[in-house]
């Protein structure tokens, strides 16, 4: 699939989300090793924390149908679904990427007019915590 494909995704999946109180559309698309595509977007809450982040979301529905293998995920943000800059994914989402891929798994950080950065893993959470350190045994 390409990048431009997996992008479009993510923008088409900030029409989903539900976002009463701060306003700020997240959309998201994770590519699976093989080849699916699963999307998600921010759910938003009256008692804030049980709001959940667009990248959370695309994880869980992809891990519920059975994937454990990611390739990359395109992320996408803006006031009222408008794309400015790049949106870039909160501390939790990060170590629910270290969850389930390695450290060259890629993160499209999309921007407004097709523009987008590319990160890996190892470069969004260095030295990050996967359980490996605890469960050699
Ligand atoms: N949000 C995400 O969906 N993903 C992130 O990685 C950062 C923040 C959402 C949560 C909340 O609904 C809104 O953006 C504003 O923080």
């Amino acid at each position: 699939m390409k990048t431009e494909e997996l992008i479009a995704m993510a923008v088409e999946a900030m029409g989903h989300a539900y976002v009463p109180y701060s306003g700020y559309k997240v959309g998201a698309a994770l590519l699976c090793a093989d080849g699916s595509v699963y999307c998600g977007c921010n759910i938003e809450n009256a008692a804030y924390s049980p709001t959940i982040c667009g990248e959370r979301t695309a994880f869980f529905k992809a891990v519920y149908d059975g994937h454990r293998d990611f390739t990359a995920i395109a992320v996408c943000g803006g006031k009222d679904g408008v794309l400015s800059g790049i949106f870039p994914p909160c501390g939790v989402c990060r170590q629910v990427m270290r969850e389930f891929c390695r450290d060259d798994f890629l993160i499209y950080l999309v921007g407004a007019d097709g523009y987008y950065e590319t990160r890996t893993l190892a470069q969004l959470l260095p030295d990050g915590f996967s359980g490996q350190e605890f469960m050699k045994d």
